[in-house]
């Protein structure tokens, strides 16, 4: 593993209480289908202005002090949906990287995959690859996305690797610890989001980030992800700042 996670007050466990806005958002796209279906629309029409609004927040970031942003785009019980609907997204998301990739680059945002690779077309693994080696030396917003992502494969195929590491003598099982274990999840050099936002109206995390939102604060939202415009996202991030964060602790 040639990163390292940065310094996070999530990870920290100091009990202290984060008075400034989210330095990194989370955010679960939720309400594509309804949005299109209440247009007379196929339901990848709405995907397709959901892909819009990402260009969007990914945008807004820098001027909200968000450093990080990760989107659930590809859930590992989204190859439930239609032939039509996951080929339709595929291919959606082959597009967005095709198209987003200069202007990406001319941001300075720094793009990460996270999930399971193994059930992705190789032409789309390609462009997943050549959109994190050419955005690879960017800082100014990093952006991860999800795609065949869940929590509990994510650390099914974390502790997988840890086995394997202990079988072959190069980790000490009595060494094992949390910190241990977040060094073999995808997210392994990414902090613990501060905030975690759901669109359309649904109150539930579906598998997403379960063992690095242990503290996260959440928000629930009526708006359907074509909606999310920069606004409301400054408004959740604004809420965010109002909150008192203890992370176990009690108030100093
Ligand atoms: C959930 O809404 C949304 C998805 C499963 C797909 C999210 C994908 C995008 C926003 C496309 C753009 C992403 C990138 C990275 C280009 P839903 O379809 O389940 O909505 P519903 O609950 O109303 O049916």
């Amino acid at each position: 593993m040639s990163e390292t996670s940065p310094s996070n007050s999530s990870q920290s466990g100091s009990g202290e209480a984060n008075t400034g806005g989210p330095t990194h958002v989370a955010v679960i796209m939720d309400g594509n289908g309804r949005w299109a279906q209440s247009r007379g629309k196929p339901r990848l029409f709405g995907h397709h202005a959901g892909a819009k609004r990402v260009k969007e927040i990914v945008r807004a970031c820098p001027d909200l002090g968000v450093e990080y942003l990760t989107i659930f785009a590809f859930s590992t019980e989204n190859w439930k949906r239609t032939q039509t609907e996951v080929s339709g997204l595929m291919s959606l998301f082959r597009r967005y990287i095709q198209g987003e990739m200069k202007g990406l680059v001319a941001e300075g945002v720094r793009v990460r995959f996270i999930g399971d690779r193994v059930r992705l077309d190789k032409k789309l693994i390609r462009l997943m690859d050549e959109l994190e080696e050419v955005t690879k030396e960017n800082s100014r917003v990093h952006l991860t996305i999800a795609i065949n992502y869940g929590g509990r494969d994510e650390v099914s195929r974390a502790v997988k690797d840890l086995a394997h590491d202990v079988a072959q003598g190069n980790l000490d099982p009595d060494t094992v610890d949390e910190t241990t274990l977040t060094r073999y999840l995808d997210t392994r050099v990414l902090p613990d989001p501060d905030l975690v936002i759901r669109t359309s109206g649904e109150a539930r995390i579906s598998n997403f980030l379960l063992w690095q939102s242990a503290y996260s604060e959440y928000e629930f939202i009526d708006t359907l992800w074509p909606d999310f415009t920069a606004e409301v996202f400054a408004e959740c991030v604004s809420r965010y700042a109002g909150r008192d964060r203890r992370f176990g602790g009690v108030k100093s």
